[in-house]
């Protein structure tokens, strides 16, 4: 059986390219030979006091009081749960887990132990230090170590209430071929922290890379042995980090917290509706508000458009932060109501800031975006556009439509399917 090293697709022929990711030359033969345990498990019943007792202590959380963090880990880091943060290398993982670590020694009683297979101890303290110049982080010990048996027996001497392994793809077992990283060494070590945090009631955080598609570097189901598993994205050289939920056994993974990444870490970016508003260039053609769901996050953009007369034999249509085929889309509808020739004019869309909606409820924006552009007038500026177009032109109300609306801020006009229903009622817009 070969793996792929990068998302864990198993072929039973060695490939050039793997047909899931698309990674090259990334087929690795899985010699995976688990070791027999010494003897079957025992399992123990737990009397019905201990179990009440168990129970009670189980639905305790680690308060954290960062309220960017808080969207995503709501209540805080729940007692015994265990964590799964992803992102791209570079991203800032290591630097917001020292931000909740930060954030838990400040706000409760706990000790610590934080397995870096990556970083020396050194570089470590350097991007506490940064992080928070005066805290003292008590209760912290740092380790640089990637053997798993040594890693899960330092927890087991130490006592540790909350454990952070830096990342799963640096740590590897000693009783399982194959280098660290590979799919096989991640399934064990990630198996046998899960078992042994569950065991223990020990808290974890368990950071691992993502490959450029956007899955753990390993096999996916790494995802299904946690409790929560959460990523950190953005641009790793843009000025957003967007933190993000997808699942989440303690609570919901309707929200998302933006920071931004500065001298001292990552900053919560509590005005993003200010900065969006007062940094739009509302004064050209084609440039208009809409609210997009973000993970369920009513989030403000700014959404441009240009358009420009084509040399090409096919008009090019591009989009950054949208779904093209959407674009594709609300283009087929304008010239089909509105009668617009768009097949002249090239298309190019943005959402400056980096942000990205797969959201059809930014079709009205989009739309009015490009008619504002095709007819050189410019959309009221204190207005949001939302809402999906339908093929038959009619307007749609966006999922999550109310929410988005409560979001509206003060001064704007929220325009939906209640002012607008049809799109060649765009005419009375402008
Ligand atoms: P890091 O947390 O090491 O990313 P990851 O663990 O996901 O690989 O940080 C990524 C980048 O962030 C790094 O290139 C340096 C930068 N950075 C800052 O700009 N400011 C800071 O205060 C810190 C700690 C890091
Ligand atoms: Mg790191």
């Amino acid at each position: 059986m070969y793996n792929c090293k990068e998302c864990g697709y198993a072929s039973i022929t060695k490939l050039g390219k793997c047909p899931n990711c698309g990674a090259f030359a990334s087929m690795q033969k899985d010699e995976t030979k688990i070791k027999p345990k010494k003897s079957a498990q025992k399992t123990t019943l737990t009397s019905g006091v201990a179990l009440e007792s168990k129970l009670a202590q189980s639905s305790q959380f680690f308060d954290i009081k960062n309220t960017e963090l808080k969207r995503v880990y709501q209540n805080g880091i729940k007692q015994g749960g265990v964590y799964l943060l992803g992102g791209q290398p570079g991203i800032g993982k290591s630097t917001i887990i020292l931000q909740i670590i930060q954030d838990l020694i400040e706000n409760n009683k706990i000790s610590i132990g934080y397995f870096s297979g990556e970083e020396s101890q050194d570089q470590i303290y350097s991007r506490l230090k940064r992080i928070k110049k005066d805290s003292k982080f008590q209760n912290l010990d740092i380790y640089t170590a990637s053997s798993i048996e040594d890693i899960v027996q330092t927890i087991s001497e130490k006592d540790y209430d909350f454990f952070v392994i830096d990342s799963i793809q640096t740590i590897y077992s000693n009783n399982i071929d194959g280098i660290a990283g590979s799919p096989s060494q991640v399934k064990f070590c990630s198996e046998k922290i899960g078992e042994f945090a569950k065991q223990r009631g020990k808290t974890c955080f368990i950071i691992g890379h993502v490959t450029k598609g956007g899955e753990i570097a390993g096999p996916k189901y790494l995802e299904h042995i946690v409790d929560m598993v959460s990523y950190l994205e953005g641009d790793r050289f843009g000025q957003y980090r967007f933190l993000r939920s997808m699942k989440n056994r303690f609570g919901s993974t309707d929200d998302i917290s933006i920071f931004e990444m500065g001298l001292f870490g990552l900053t919560p970016v509590y005005d993003i509706k200010e900065r969006i508003i007062n940094t739009a260039n509302t004064s050209i053609p084609g440039s208009v508000f809409t609210m997009g769901i973000d993970n369920g996050r009513p989030v403000i953009v700014n959404l441009e458009v240009l358009l420009n007369k084509t040399n090409y034999k096919y008009p090019q249509r591009m989009a950054v932060g949208i779904d093209n085929n959407r674009l594709n889309l609300v283009i087929a509808i304008l010239e089909r109501y509105l009668k617009l020739n768009l097949g002249y004019f090239d298309i190019y869309v943005n959402l400056p800031g980096e942000f990205k909606f797969y959201d059809s409820g930014l079709d009205l924006a989009l739309a009015t975006a490009i008619f504002s552009q095709y007819q050189n007038k410019l959309v009221d500026k204190n207005s949001i556009f939302v809402g999906e177009i339908g093929l038959g032109g009619q307007l749609l109300p966006s999922k999550l439509h109310e929410k988005r609306k409560n979001e509206t801020p003060e001064g704007f006009k929220f325009v939906d399917k209640k002012l607008l229903n049809h799109v060649v009622e765009l005419k009375k817009i402008f």
